[in-house]
This record gives structure tokens, C-alpha cells and sequence, in this order.
């Protein structure tokens, strides 16, 4: 598959939450080639600290050119990037990995946790919505969530939340509501933190509905060229996140 590394002009900053931004940035190589699932490296800065590029998921794609990152300030490089103005500049290297598998027609469940909500934006668009398909956001607080389930919302699906302090939706964690909308699904999508994704692969493995599942892992590359991002798999196996991944079937993965 085609990578690009690119220049690209940051054309809008939103600020979603206190530490949640949402940048589109043109970028037309990259959006002619991205698929759902895929993501980007960013250099953040110019200079040598930090040093290396961060990966974010692909989050909307336009048919400008542009694409959507959604992202959060958790450490040196996100609060590096918090900072940028629309206007400036980025290098990205893209689009990389795996991404999901497009189930066309089909009843699906979308699930994304925290951050993990990123890639399903632009997966949500890309399916075609039949009959009943779901959306079950996961958040710390209806301030991060809210928003971007009315998008979702307006793209046809049924929105569930479930945030930690009861604020919206479901007062407790995403697992609990997925069990009344399996048996109307035939496949599920699901990207956020790793023992959210072991349940739900559990309770899909249980009501025999397909899964897929969008892994994290520390990546200093990228590329499949340091090694960095080797997780277990299935069956003792070792597998690269950003090559392989990073969407598994969830049966690949070595929970
Ligand atoms: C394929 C992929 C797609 C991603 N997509 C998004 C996205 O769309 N939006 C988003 O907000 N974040 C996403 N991330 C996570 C994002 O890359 C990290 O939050 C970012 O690299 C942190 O950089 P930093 O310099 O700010 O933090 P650092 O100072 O490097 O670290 C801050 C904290 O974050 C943890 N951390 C750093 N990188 C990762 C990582 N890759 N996985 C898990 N924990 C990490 C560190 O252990 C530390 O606790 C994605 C990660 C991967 C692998
Ligand atoms: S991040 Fe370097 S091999 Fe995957």
C-alpha cells in the first residue's frame, strides 16, 4: 500500500475538552490513500526533542484533501502539538498499517473508548448504515463525548454513552450495554483501552458476532523497522502493531 510523507497546513484547531483537540490538516496524498483503521506518524517538531513521531489514528477524511486527527495532551509531544495555530505546518508520514475491514451492508456495533473513539469517525462513514447499526462511546465525561456523539448521531446510528462520572448516558463502562445490542449485529468494531477490548471480544466470541479490534502499542517507527510495537498474538506468536495492525481479528490477538 502507497505511504506518503507529506507537508501539510494545519487548517483548523478545535479544542473539544480542556485536553481534547481536533485538528484538519490537508494532507491530499495521504486522504486519496487512507482506509478506516489506518493512522499517521507526526513530527511534532522540527528540531531533535522529541525526537521521535507519534502516531495518531486517522480520524476523518475529506474529500478536500484534508484530513481529521483527534487527540489528547497526555504527555511531551500531544502538549507540543496542543500549542499549534491553524496556519502552521506538520510532517506526516501516511497512511500506515491495517485498518478494518468493511463490512458493507451488514448490522454493526462501532465501540471506542477514550481516545479510541478517533478511528470510528471516519469508519462510520465509510460503512454504509443498514437497519439498526450502533455506536457505544465510552468517556471520562460528557464534556469529551457529547459532541461527537450528535456526528455520529447524524450519521445514522444509534448512540449509546457510558461515562465514568454519570454525567451522560450510562453511569459505569461500555461493556454493560453491549450485550443487548449484540444479538442485533452481525460484526463489531471496537478500538480504546486493551481490557475493554479482551471483554468485548469475550462477549462477541460468546454470541458468535465477528470482531475486530484496533490495538495501541509504543511506536518509535511505525514502519515495521525497529521493532518497537511487537506484541503477543494468538497461538504464541509475536506481531508487529504497526504492520500488522493495527486492527486484528480479534481471534489474532493474544489476550
Ligand atoms: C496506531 C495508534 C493510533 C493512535 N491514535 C491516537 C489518536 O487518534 N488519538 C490520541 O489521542 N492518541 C492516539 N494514539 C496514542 C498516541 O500516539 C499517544 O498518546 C502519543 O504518542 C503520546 O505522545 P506524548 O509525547 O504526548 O506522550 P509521552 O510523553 O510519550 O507519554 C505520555 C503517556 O502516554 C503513554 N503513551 C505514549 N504513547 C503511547 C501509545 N502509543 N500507546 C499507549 N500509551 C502511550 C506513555 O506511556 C505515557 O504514560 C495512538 C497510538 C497508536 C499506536
Ligand atoms: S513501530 Fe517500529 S516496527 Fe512497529
Amino acid at each position: 500500500m502507497p505511504e506518503f510523507q507529506e507537508k501539510c497546513k494545519v487548517c483548523a484547531v478545535d479544542r473539544l475538552s480542556t485536553d481534547v483537540y481536533r485538528f484538519i490538516i490537508q494532507a491530499p496524498l495521504i486522504a486519496a490513500a487512507a482506509h478506516p483503521g489506518q493512522f499517521v506518524m507526526v513530527r511534532v517538531v522540527d528540531s531533535f526533542d522529541p525526537l521521535l513521531r507519534r502516531p495518531f489514528s486517522i480520524h476523518q477524511k475529506f474529500t478536500d484533501g484534508s484530513i481529521g486527527l483527534l487527540f489528547k495532551a497526555v504527555g511531551s509531544g500531544t502538549e507540543i502539538l496542543a500549542r499549534i495555530d491553524p496556519g502552521d505546518f506538520l510532517n506526516l508520514i501516511g497512511p500506515l498499517g491495517r485498518g478494518f475491514d468493511l463490512a458493507l451492508e451488514e448490522p454493526v456495533c462501532l465501540i471506542g473508548g477514550g481516545m479510541g473513539i478517533a478511528p470510528l469517525h471516519f469508519l462510520a462513514r465509510q460503512l454504509v448504515v443498514t437497519g439498526q447499526s450502533f455506536i457505544l462511546l465510552g468517556a471520562r465525561n460528557r464534556q469529551e463525548v457529547a459532541l461527537l456523539a450528535d456526528e455520529f448521531q447524524a450519521m445514522g446510528y444509534t448512540v449509546q454513552v457510558a461515562t465514568d462520572d454519570g454525567s451522560m448516558g450510562h453511569h459505569g463502562f461500555i461493556p454493560e450495554l453491549l450485550d443487548s445490542v449484540l444479538p442485533a449485529v452481525s460484526r463489531v468494531y471496537t478500538c480504546g483501552p486493551f481490557p475493554m477490548m479482551k471483554t468485548i471480544a469475550e462477549q462477541c466470541l460468546r454470541a458468535d458476532v465477528v470482531c475486530q479490534v484496533s490495538l495501541e502499542a509504543h511506536m518509535a517507527c511505525g514502519l515495521g523497522a525497529c521493532l518497537g510495537c511487537t506484541v503477543k498474538a494468538a497461538q504464541g506468536k509475536y506481531v508487529h502493531v504497526c504492520k500488522q495492525g493495527p486492527v486484528f481479528n480479534s481471534g489474532e490477538v493474544g489476550w
